[in-house]
């Protein structure tokens, strides 16, 4: 067996904490021939009930799990971390602003940035799912200067799940026959996903629906509001999937998508489709040795065109809303 990787996940007393640590502990991140060792971060309150997970861990005895450390110090729990998955954030209460959520987010993203960029391996990869995901990945970022920028990564693997899963059901297949599905954004209500390069065994998904208010009433609406749909059914927002879509994330990004098929990440813009350079935003792109590459040359039709660039001004707002706070630059 080889060498354990560090995974580092925080919030790891949370309820998508509870799904994931068994996912990556049973394997399903990085395969059945990679010992994992966690390292799981939470507030002082939780690390009771963190224990309390951590007993669980033990009595499930799995073989790849080389060990689990906890506490409530990212520059210790960070130390020699390979894989970082920042889920902990927090959460929008009553009477809370826009701005007082960045703020109190910024508390919380700032000094964990600081302590990958002191604390973590040299070829740490970040993913952040704590909400707001995108905004968080950049505070994180802009606060881990000698990490390179692509390392951080914020999730939006959820919504192109969703987006997979209503348009299977539309179209009487299976996700296993749809490919180049794309979240464009922000992973919020403004959201964009895109079915004109999907295809559906082979078939341009766009012309084989072939019903623009279907997709303009029906499927953008469900997956951009899905998070929301949600909370209202559960009293509880998504968990399992979404630590479901944190595995897939990661596991992609470490091992590669599979040839002719791509997926949505939110990662740094490289100016890529005229993309302002920086924010944290979903594009399509594959994977392949450990790296991600922006899919490009993709015709955006004008409807497309104005749905991402909706989405990214929000992301705009939010990079001067913290830049206003002095927590990135
Ligand atoms: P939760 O409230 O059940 O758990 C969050 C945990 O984070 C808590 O145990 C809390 O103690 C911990 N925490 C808070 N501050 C921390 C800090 N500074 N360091 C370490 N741990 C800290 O929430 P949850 O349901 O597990 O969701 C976690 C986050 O993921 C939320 O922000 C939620 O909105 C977000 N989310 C994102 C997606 C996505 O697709 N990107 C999907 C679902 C949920
Ligand atoms: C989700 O997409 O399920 C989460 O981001 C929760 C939310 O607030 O929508």
């Amino acid at each position: 067996m080889s060498t354990p990787v560090k995974v580092a996940v925080t919030g790891a007393a949370g309820q998508i904490g509870y799904s994931l640590l068994f996912r990556i502990a049973s394997g399903s991140l990085l395969g059945p021939d990679t010992p994992v060792q966690l390292r799981l971060l939470e507030i002082t309150p939780a690390l009771k009930a963190l224990e309390g997970v951590v007993m669980e861990l033990d009595d499930c005895a799995f073989p790849l799990l080389a060990g689990v450390e906890t506490g409530d110090d990212p520059n210790v729990v960070f130390d020699g971390a390979n894989i970082a998955l920042l889920v902990g954030a927090r959460p929008r209460t009553k009477g809370m602003e826009r701005g007082d959520l960045l703020e109190a987010n910024g508390a919380i993203f700032k000094p964990q940035g600081a302590a990958l960029n002191a604390h973590a391996a040299d070829d740490i990869k970040v993913l952040v799912t704590g909400n707001p995901a995108n905004t968080n990945a950049l505070i994180a970022k802009s606060n881990a200067p000698d990490i390179p920028a692509e390392r951080f990564n914020a999730l939006t693997r959820l919504d192109h799940n969703r987006a997979l899963a209503q348009l299977a059901a539309k179209t009487g297949s299976t996700v296993n026959d749809i490919t180049k599905m794309t979240i464009w954004g922000n992973h919020s209500a403004t959201q964009y996903p895109d079915v004109f390069h999907s295809e559906v065994n082979g078939r341009n998904a766009a012309e084989l629906i072939d019903d623009q208010d279907w997709l303009e009433s029906t499927f953008i609406p469900t997956v951009q509001q899905r998070g929301a749909a949600i909370i209202a059914a559960r009293g509880a927002s998504s968990a399992a999937s979404a630590a479901n879509a944190t595995v897939d994330h990661m596991r992609d990004w470490v091992l590669g998508t599979p040839e002719g098929d791509w997926v949505s990440m939110a990662v740094p813009s490289d100016g890529s489709y005229g993309i302002a350079e920086g924010i944290i935003t979903s594009f399509p792109c594959t994977t392949a040795g450990g790296a991600y590459n922006i899919v490009q040359g993709l015709e955006l039709n004008e409807f497309s065109r104005a749905k991402i660039d909706a989405s990214v001004a929000e992301l705009q707002g939010e990079r001067e809303a913290v830049q206003a706070l002095g927590l990135v630059e």
